[in-house]
C-alpha cells in the first residue's frame, strides 16, 4: 500500500511536494534559446546567468541542501575558442557581481572539475569564491565547471592507486565509501533528483558515479526558460516517483 498522501486532486499549490535534499541540474539550451530569438548563441548563455541567480533563490527558499549546477563540461572545449571565451568571461563576471550577495545570504559554493587545466587566474577566482563561502551553514551550491564525471573517477582513482602504493590503504579496503570520499563531491550527500532541461534525454558525463539512484527528469524548456512554474513541476515529478533503491517499495 502506498503511503504517499491522498493530494492527486489537490490544485498544485495545496499539494505536499517532496524535497530533494540534493538536485543536480544540467542545463542545456542556451544555444537553441537564442537561435529561436534570432540572436546569437552568447545571448543564451547570458540569459542563463538570470536562470542560475533563479535557481539558486529557488533552491534556499524551498529548503534544498545542495545544488549542483553543470556549467562547463570538459567536452565542451570541442567548442568554437570564440564561445569557449565567452563561458568563461560570464563565470568571472558572475563571481564577480554575485560572490557578495551570495556569501551574505549564507550559501556555501564549491566549484568541481579539472583546476589543473585552468589558468592562474581563474584558479585564484575559485579558490578565493570558496574562502569566502567557508564557513557558510545554508545552500550547498556546488557548481560543476571543467567537470566530467569518467575524469573525475580516473582522477579519484589515481589518488587511491598511490596511497595503495604507498601503503596508507590496503587494496581489499576498497569500496563504494572509498570512491565516493575521492570525489569532488565527497561529503555531500548523493543527488536525490537530476534535471535537464532542453528536452535532452541523457547525462552527457555529469555525475555518473553519484547519480546511481537519482530520480531523471527532463523538461522541454530551454535553461534560459527555467523559472518557479517550471521548478515546481519538477519537484511534483519527483514526489510522484516512488524510489525503491532495489527494495520493493512502500
Ligand atoms: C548549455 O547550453 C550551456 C553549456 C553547455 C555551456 P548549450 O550551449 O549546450 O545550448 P544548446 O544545447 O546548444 O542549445
Ligand atoms: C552538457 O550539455 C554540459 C552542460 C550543460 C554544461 P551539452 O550541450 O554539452 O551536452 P551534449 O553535447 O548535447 O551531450
Ligand atoms: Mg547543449
Amino acid at each position: 500500500m502506498s503511503t504517499k498522501p491522498a493530494v492527486a486532486s489537490a490544485p498544485p499549490a495545496q499539494q505536499t511536494l517532496s524535497v530533494p535534499r540534493h538536485i543536480g541540474v544540467i542545463m542545456d539550451g542556451n544555444g537553441r534559446w537564442a537561435k529561436l530569438r534570432g540572436l546569437r548563441r552568447t545571448e543564451g548563455h547570458k540569459a542563463g546567468v538570470e536562470a542560475v541567480r533563479r535557481i539558486v533563490e529557488l533552491a534556499s527558499a524551498y529548503g534544498v541542501s545542495c545544488l549542483t549546477l553543470f556549467s562547463f563540461s570538459s567536452e565542451n572545449w570541442r567548442r568554437p575558442p570564440e564561445e569557449v571565451s565567452f563561458i568563461f568571461g560570464l563565470l568571472r563576471r558572475f563571481v564577480a557581481s554575485d560572490l557578495d550577495r551570495l556569501a551574505r545570504n549564507n550559501v556555501k559554493i564549491r566549484i568541481i572539475g579539472d583546476r589543473e587545466t585552468l589558468d592562474k587566474e581563474l584558479r585564484r577566482i575559485i579558490e578565493e569564491v570558496e574562502a569566502t563561502t567557508a564557513a557558510n551553514t545554508g545552500l550547498n551550491l556546488v557548481i560543476a565547471f571543467n567537470y566530467g564525471a569518467q575524469a573525475e573517477i580516473a582522477a579519484a582513482t589515481r589518488v587511491i592507486a598511490q596511497k595503495v602504493a604507498q601503503g596508507a590503504l590496503a587494496a581489499d579496503d576498497i569500496n563504494e565509501t572509498t570512491i565516493a570520499e575521492h570525489l569532488g563531491t565527497h561529503g555531500l550527500p548523493d543527488p536525490d533528483l537530476i534535471v535537464r532541461t532542453s528536452g535532452e534525454m541523457r547525462l552527457s558525463n555529469f555525475l555518473l558515479w553519484q547519480s546511481a539512484y537519482a530520480e531523471l527528469v527532463f523538461v522541454e524548456e530551454n535553461w534560459p526558460d527555467f523559472d518557479e512554474s517550471v521548478f515546481v513541476r519538477v519537484l511534483q515529478t519527483f514526489t510522484e516517483r516512488d524510489r525503491r533503491f532495489g527494495g520493493i517499495g512502500t
